[in-house]
């Protein structure tokens, strides 16, 4: 289609109308979006039919134009899905590539399918269309992550490992209580996932290109027929808005938070100083020069991921806020942001799913390391008040004693002799000793919530209720 009369650059084909001239190669590279938005090409094309459907049930179009539409753009589908589509970059995105190729194959019927609407209610909804799938994809992903970790937990429900604040030996409590908080921070996530479809579940499709259109479309039917809830209610907000990408985003960057510190601990724990846990050759590479290491390079990777995500919430959150309404051009860049964070977010989920399957638990060595740092001191204070009837705080303090005792002596609290302790608080009995295990520790600890297996099987039970 070369244009004679100006240069030898044509015109576009969709919008060109009033334009003497194509656009400048440098125009061309910027404005278009074809590279990445092709993927949307199911939406789209799932958009158009549901359109044209509307348009031909209203009497907006013929129901002729309609069938050769429907089968024009079935017609594409397949090509693209079997690899047989070219796309051209001169036709800038996936909504015009579409559509000259279904001119191509139908001829005028063709240019009926974009009556009363507009590409900024189309790609709106072709995005939240891809969103919404995502999401659903996400939030079966974390439902699997979940359970892995329930099936952990319930093996582990009796395990006993150092808990930790600081990264200090604090109190000791289960594994399968500490991998419980993790399906604790993962069913929130999933929650936000779950409201996040409930709030996008809204059709744009009809909003046209900001003001809504005269024709006498039925959106409530297309709505429908796309499996949304209703249609959105203001125009303007419709062709403008991309909350839902934001908020696919940013409950992409709090579930990202929550894979890195695990990650971090995976990493931390297969450490040869922890070897807490320890991941197949499935899950480490080796090192070229140091025979001996086993690198968990996959938690790392997910690690960070989260940087990568973090990354694509700011860009979006700050390509939209000073756009004024409606629609910019600014906000066709809303859409690698998404696909790169969902990218990431898959991949760092289904990685940190294996892991958690994968890794062999030493709970000999988490016993061992649970026992150290006099972790039941707390339970020596609490013994003080149950059984001696101290205040708290004087319990605090002659705790400490003992403490500082074993340390000069070089041993574990339950192995300094009753005299020891009795010459720091005459009240202690050999009753004591049964409290300064680890197991006596967590086992006390019943608390709604806290770490006794009792407990930790409670939470397993409610969860698995839950999913
Ligand atoms: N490729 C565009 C985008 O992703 C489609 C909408 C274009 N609308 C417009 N008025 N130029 O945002």
């Amino acid at each position: 289609m070369a244009d004679d009369t100006t240069d030898t650059k044509s015109s576009n084909q969709m919008w060109g109308g009033r334009f003497a001239s194509g656009p400048d190669a440098i125009m061309e590279e910027i404005n278009a979006s074809i590279g990445f938005d092709k993927k949307l090409f199911a939406q789209d094309i799932r958009g158009s039919i549901a359109h044209a459907t509307m348009l031909a049930h209203q009497g907006i179009i013929s129901t002729d134009d309609k069938d050769k539409i429907v089968h024009g753009l079935n017609t594409i589908l397949s090509e693209i899905e079997s690899g047989n589509f070219e796309f051209s970059r001169q036709l800038e995105d996936i909504h015009m590539n579409v559509e000259a190729r279904l001119a191509t194959l139908i001829g005028p019927a063709a240019g009926r399918l974009h009556t009363a609407r507009s590409r900024n209610d189309q790609v709106a909804l072709d995005f939240r269309l891809w969103v919404k799938e995502e999401l659903q994809k996400t939030e079966q992903m974390l439902t699997g992550l979940i359970a892995a970790f329930l099936d952990r937990a319930e093996e582990h429900a009796e395990s006993v490992m150092p808990g930790f604040t600081h990264l200090q030996t604090a109190q000791p409590v289960t594994f399968g209580h500490h991998c419980m908080a993790y399906v604790e921070m993962f069913g929130r996530d999933r929650s936000r996932v779950r409201h996040a479809i409930e709030h996008l579940d809204e059709s744009p499709i009809g909003a046209a290109a900001l003001a809504g259109t005269g024709y006498p479309i039925d959106r409530h039917m297309t709505a429908k027929a796309l499996g949304f809830r209703e249609p959105t209610r203001n125009s303007i907000d419709t062709v403008s808005d991309r909350d839902f990408a934001i908020e696919f985003l940013s409950i992409a960057a709090i579930a990202g938070m929550h894979l890195s510190r695990l990650a971090e601990e995976i990493v931390i724990w297969s450490t040869p100083q922890f070897s807490f846990v320890r991941l197949s050759d499935a899950f480490s590479t080796g090192s070229s020069i140091m025979p001996q290491k086993k690198n968990p390079d996959a938690a790392e990777l997910v690690r960070a991921k989260t940087g990568r995500i973090n990354g694509s919430l700011v860009a979006l959150l700050t390509i939209m806020k000073g756009l004024p309404l409606a629609y910019s051009k600014d906000m066709q860049e809303d859409k690698e942001q998404v696909f790169d964070a969902a990218e990431s977010l898959e991949l760092a989920i289904a990685a940190m799913t294996g892991m958690v399957r994968d890794m062999t638990v030493n709970t000999a060595r988490m016993k061992a390391a649970a026992g150290s740092g006099y972790s039941t001191a707390t339970d020596l204070a609490d013994w003080l008040v149950r059984e001696a009837g101290l205040p708290f705080r004087d319990a605090h303090h002659v705790t400490g004693r003992a403490v500082a005792l074993a340390e000069s002596k070089g041993c574990d609290l339950a192995e300094l002799p009753l005299s020891d302790l009795q010459a720091i608080h005459v009240d202690i009995t050999d009753k004591v000793y049964d409290v300064l295990t680890v197991e006596a520790s967590v086992a006390s600890r019943k608390s709604f919530g806290g770490t006794a297996p009792s407990e930790v099987r409670r939470q397993i039970a409610f969860w698995r209720a839950r999913n």
